[in-house]
């Protein structure tokens, strides 16, 4: 028999941020059960079967979807963490509430329901939210100067701008009163952006197509606010197995993201490729208060130039990007 302990749920398991989740999962020696819209869907989930092979019997897929009732019911059972990464990802959407809010909030409620079915084995939840359910863009953060685990988004709405911050930030929303009333132990991780090197050759998720679009020279910005994709899975791991994590940690570098230097670091790395010279900029000025996540997960943030080398390296060779010669 499969020790519970070693079995957790890892929801939108062919997502970018899901699959990273998995790798280190899965070499931490934990049984994943990973959730996908479509088990047949070759092109996302290609990925996840070829480390299936490699983790020989520790990785299933289930089919799942967020608008639909009950359907996490049978991956909880049993579980013993679960983590809820599924949530619409896109920017600029024509409508907002039906593309992103209801997906995101809906199926937080109908995981989470799930859950409250499973609470003699489930012993915490880690939901992926983000830093869009803290940042207010135009009142900046709540004391004048640092964003923290306290800050949270009170100005953005289910419009084409805001869709998705709203969405994220009312999903979190939802997960705590949900958890509170039902007496679930929940835990949110909220990175800012996130880069970091890819396993999938998938090339629809948000963060894949900003680093695609600057080297393939169709988009010249970069995110100034912005972490690494190894940190994100690490703090999940850290947020479900520390028996002290508790409430939200902010996932981020703590400064600002100049794109110009990022720019630097690339044409460096790779001088054969040219890179965008018009791209934004900013004054690297600190933004962020990571003290939590250091102190109570233990955790080291991972320099920003590691990530971006290792994206950029990882999409070019997974024939993702193409590069522009010099
Ligand atoms: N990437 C970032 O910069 C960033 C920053 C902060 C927070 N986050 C959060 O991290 C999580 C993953 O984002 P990502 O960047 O990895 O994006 P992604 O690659 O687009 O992954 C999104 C995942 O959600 C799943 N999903 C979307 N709608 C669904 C539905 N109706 N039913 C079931 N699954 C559904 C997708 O399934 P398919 O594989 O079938 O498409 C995919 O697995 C999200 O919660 C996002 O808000 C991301």
């Amino acid at each position: 028999m499969t020790d519970v302990a070693r079995v957790v749920v890892v929801t939108g398991a062919s997502g970018f941020v899901a699959t990273e989740l998995v790798t280190q999962l899965l070499h931490k020696g934990y049984t994943v059960r990973g959730t996908v819209r479509s088990t047949k869907n070759a092109e996302k989930t290609a990925h996840l079967r070829a480390l299936g092979e490699v983790f020989a019997g520790k990785l299933d897929l289930h089919e799942a979807d967020l608008l639909q009732d009950g359907s996490f019911d049978d991956v909880v059972q049993g579980a013993y963490y679960v983590f809820h990464t599924a949530s619409p990802y896109q920017l600029g959407v024509e409508d907002p509430e039906n593309e992103l809010v209801k997906p995101a909030k809906e199926g937080t409620l109908n995981l989470l329901k799930s859950v409250a079915k499973s609470k003699d084995t489930v012993k915490r939840v880690v939901l992926t939210s983000s830093f869009a359910a803290m940042v207010k863009v135009s009142k900046g953060p709540a004391d004048g100067k640092l964003y923290r685990d306290t800050d949270w988004n009170d100005e953005s709405k289910a419009d084409k701008d805001g869709g998705y911050l709203y969405s994220k930030t009312v999903a979190e929303k939802t997960a705590w009163e949900f958890c509170k009333e039902h007496g679930i132990d929940l835990v949110t991780i909220n990175p800012t952006a996130v880069f970091g090197p890819v396993i999938s050759k998938r090339a629809d998720g948000t963060s894949v197509k900003q680093i695609k679009g600057i080297i393939e020279h169709t988009a010249s910005s970069v995110s100034p606010w912005a972490c690494d994709l190894q940190d994100v899975g690490r703090a999940h791991v850290l947020a479900a197995e520390v028996p002290k994590a508790h409430g939200r940690y902010l996932v981020t570098w703590p400064k600002l993201l100049n794109g110009k230097e990022v720019m630097q670091v690339l044409a460096k790395r790779f001088p054969q490729y040219k890179f965008p010279e018009d791209v934004s900029d900013s004054d690297s000025k600190e933004y962020a208060d990571v003290s939590k996540l250091e102190k109570e997960l233990g955790m080291t943030i991972t320099p920003w130039q590691t990530s971006f080398i290792d994206m950029a390296t990882s999409l070019i060779a997974h024939g993702v990007a193409k590069p522009v010669q010099a």
